[in-house]
């Protein structure tokens, strides 16, 4: 096959370990039979030191034209909060979803055989594994409510930001969810904070009418607050996890902690039309930018979680994902992973390891 693929390569380390996936890609290519053209976008802060706009016009039209997009990060302190919206990144990550329709995250949290020492449980914890998919709700809630700012005369300002979640919404990523589990160990733990909101009230009562059409998957509800708690206590009684956009941004951070480095942890965000977005879940990094120590290894499984969502190619994925595992077997570890004692390896030492090891 040719593969027509975006290459956001964004801030901080992102150009680093776009640059490493892009090799593994090539690997891949080279041993299965395919080929690739590649279409660099500029986005993020870098778009906004060069066009004065972290989103700049055209972008989503030119992800939608590829079979899928592979972004790196994007985000710098000098594009801080206290900057014009428009030239934010985050403005852009959030545009870019929205734009593409991306409104299932998937962020897998594995703790990898060869990592089981990283992990920060209590050791019974860990032996019993972690290997659970956070399907995150990306294009609704409080995200991408109405907000407000005003002057009260009695109270100084006032703010307002709006969580609206409708059937059709919770819907459709309650199938992404409840699919997805088919092909795992069967299991939907739906996070909601019904306890107190309106629309984690409609989210459950739409989970519910999932759960009777999809009778051979197991089903719970579980608070939010209770979730965070089970997570570190006993992460391995959950399969897939589902919950709206806010409560997936904070539970999957947590999740990623859980499994040792959030250098390793890859996503996948899909909508129903092509392209999907894949993207390590960690940020821009800026403090190691250029240096060759970040750690390739999210943006390297998230070009395998492409093959897995975007082209239906699992051999590929299995492919890259072993030679993962491989790599870290042999005990090569980049400076975020390194145990005490062992001298780690640059970033683009870690993609040629990967590389040589497809
Ligand atoms: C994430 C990030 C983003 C989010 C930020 C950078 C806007 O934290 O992808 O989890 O909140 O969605
Ligand atoms: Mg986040």
């Amino acid at each position: 096959m040719n593969y027509k693929i975006a290459l956001i390569r964004g801030d901080g380390i992102g150009p680093e370990i776009v640059g490493e996936a892009v090799k593994v890609l090539e690997r891949v290519g080279e041993k299965f039979g395919h080929s690739y053209e590649f279409v660099e976008i500029l986005m993020g802060g870098c778009a906004s030191d060069a066009v004065g706009m972290a989103y700049p016009e055209g972008t989503a039209e030119q992800c939608k034209a590829c079979d899928a997009v592979l972004l790196g990060a994007v985000g710098t302190p000098k594009w801080g909060p206290d900057k014009p919206t428009h030239q934010r990144p985050e403005t852009a990550l959030l545009a870019i979803r929205k734009d593409l329709g991306l409104y299932a995250n998937l962020r897998p949290a594995v703790l990898r055989a060869p990592l089981a020492d990283a992990c920060p449980l209590k050791k019974e914890t860990a032996q019993k594994g972690i290997d659970l998919m956070m399907v995150r709700e990306l294009t609704g809630g409080v995200y991408f409510g109405k907000r407000d700012r005003y002057q009260t005369e009695d109270r100084g300002v006032e703010c307002t930001d709006l969580m609206a979640y409708s059937e059709r919404e919770i819907e459709r990523i309650g199938r992404r969810a409840f699919e997805l589990a088919r092909l795992r160990r069967g299991k939907v733990s739906s996070v909601d904070k019904a306890n107190v909101l309106e629309t984690s009230r409609l989210w459950r009562s739409v989970m519910h009418r999932l759960a009777e059409e999809y009778t051979d998957v197991a089903y719970e509800d579980v608070l939010v607050d209770n979730c965070a708690m089970q997570l570190v206590r006993d992460p391995a009684q959950f399969d897939v996890l589902v919950t709206e956009n806010m409560f997936g941004d904070i539970l999957s951070d947590e999740a990623s902690m859980i499994t040792g480095s959030i250098g390793l942890l890859p996503s996948a965000s899909i909508g129903d039309t092509a392209p999907g977005l894949y993207e390590p879940i960690h940020g821009s990094a800026p403090d190691i930018a250029g240096q060759d120590k970040a750690n390739p290894i999210a943006t390297i499984l998230s070009a395998a979680m492409m093959f897995r969502y975007s082209f239906q190619r699992p051999q590929e994925a299995d492919a890259i994902e072993k030679a993962v595992d491989a790599v870290l077997a042999e005990g090569w570890r980049t400076a975020d992973i390194a145990e005490p004692g062992v001298t780690p390896i640059g970033t683009r030492k870690m993609g040629e390891l990967i590389c040589g090891s497809i």
